[in-house]
């Protein structure tokens, strides 16, 4: 039976790398690898598959830099929900297609989409394992097979890149979106200690700033939900320890928390209306039982005054809750009120004609000028406090 399964598992795998190598011949660029290596170590994906990663090469004078990005896809909070993802691209290397992850904005290799970071070493980091990278549970249950094992991950495909080159880097950037952007945020000083002192190590959080702010209940479901994920996946000792040292394990799951820990430079881009915190904790089904706002909370332009009066203080609740943290001068935002989730990957947010702008900088640029240090970038918009629909 055993033998059987394997060899199952074999052919497939296989099958999969035959139709990766024939669709590369088409698309050429951003070739997906795998890292069977990592089996052994134990460092796997939620159902024992290899971790896998996107790599597209450096060039000119960008040869030496690398753009390291965690792609995002929630998080799994019961062995139910996690056992599903085994099924999709986002617990499984087996059900990955490079095309699932197309490099555009900030990991576009046209210096006109993405001036800063166009002819970098470009990696994404596949996300396989629902738990932003944190998980790391040594047991694995034989009913269904499921390993939790995100912060291996992590720190496998990060070694692996060394050994590919990143090790002589004169700059790394790690960077992230949605439940990635949070990864790295969470990592961000874990990843500076892998590289030598005077390499120029810093990190980028898109969409990663989930708060800590009530929800319409007036309680905090989203964190019972995180308590569920860090629990499940045995995430507490990948937490920032300064952190788990003063408060609970599912509270150092919030940037909030952490960032007064976090000693590397960091950008945050973030938008105080996140259709994703919107939806998932101010309006969750459980904080909004009664469904009042199903509508508005999928359309701005379906919400009632009282509805808008309540998105602007969650509004508010954001800003306290990233403003509030002391920021040292390393630190630099991007923070505006577009309706939207994610700005950095999708072209047309990350820079084209109808970009959002602060004080006339797109996110590339400002992205670009803090991390060269051309200038302090730290610019929230104060003009606008309603939300706005930006770019869809
Ligand atoms: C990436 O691009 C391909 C080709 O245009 C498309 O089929 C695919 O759906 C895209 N993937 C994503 C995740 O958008
Ligand atoms: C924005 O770019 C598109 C595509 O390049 C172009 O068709 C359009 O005219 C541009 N719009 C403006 C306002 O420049």
């Amino acid at each position: 039976m055993m033998i059987k399964a394997r060899s199952n598992q074999w052919l497939r795998h296989t099958l999969l790398c035959v139709f990766i190598f024939l669709k590369l011949g088409s698309t050429s660029q951003e070739g997906m690898t795998i890292i069977e290596g990592a089996v052994a170590k134990g460092a796997v994906c939620l159902d024992g598959s290899p971790p896998a990663y996107q790599f597209d090469a450096g060039f000119g004078d960008g040869l030496q830099n690398w753009l390291v990005h965690i792609q995002g896809g929630g998080w799994c909070n019961s062995v139910q929900d996690c056992l599903s993802r085994t099924y999709n691209r986002f617990g499984s290397s087996m059900k990955m297609m490079s095309s699932d992850y197309n490099f555009t904005g900030i990991m576009s290799n046209k210096r006109e989409l993405n001036p800063n970071f166009y002819n970098w070493n470009r990696v994404v980091m596949r996300y396989c394992d629902g738990s932003s990278f944190t998980g790391d549970v040594e047991a694995v249950d034989p009913a269904t097979n499921l390993h939790f094992r995100g912060a291996r991950v992590f720190d496998v495909i990060v070694e692996e890149l060394l050994s590919k080159g990143m090790k002589f880097a004169s700059n790394a950037l790690l960077s992230g979106a949605s439940a990635g952007g949070l990864a790295s945020i969470l990592h961000c000083d874990k990843f500076r200690t892998f590289f030598p002192a005077n390499t120029r190590v810093k990190c980028f959080s898109d969409a990663g700033y989930f708060a800590h702010v009530k929800d319409l209940s007036g309680g905090y479901k989203f964190e019972e939900y995180y308590n569920q994920v860090v629990t499940l996946h045995g995430s507490l000792k990948n937490l920032h320890p300064q952190c788990t040292s003063k408060m609970k394990p599912s509270l150092c799951f919030y940037p909030q928390f952490v960032m007064p820990y976090i000693t590397t430079p960091i950008f945050i881009l973030q938008t105080t209306y996140d259709t994703f915190q919107v939806q998932n904790i101010l309006a969750a089904p459980l904080a909004d039982p009664r469904g009042l706002f199903t509508n508005c909370k999928q359309d701005i332009n379906a919400c009632s005054s009282a509805q808008i009066r309540r998105l602007r203080d969650f509004r508010s609740g954001f800003l306290r809750a990233f403003l509030n943290v002391r920021h040292g001068s390393s630190r630099g935002w991007f923070v505006n009120n577009c309706f939207t989730h994610g700005q950095s990957e999708p072209q047309a947010k990350w820079l084209g004609n109808r970009s959002s702008k602060l004080k006339r900088t797109t996110i590339a640029q400002a992205v670009g000028d803090w991390f060269y240090d051309r200038s302090t970038v730290k610019m929230s918009d104060r003009r606008h406090v309603l939300p706005q629909n930006c770019i869809n």
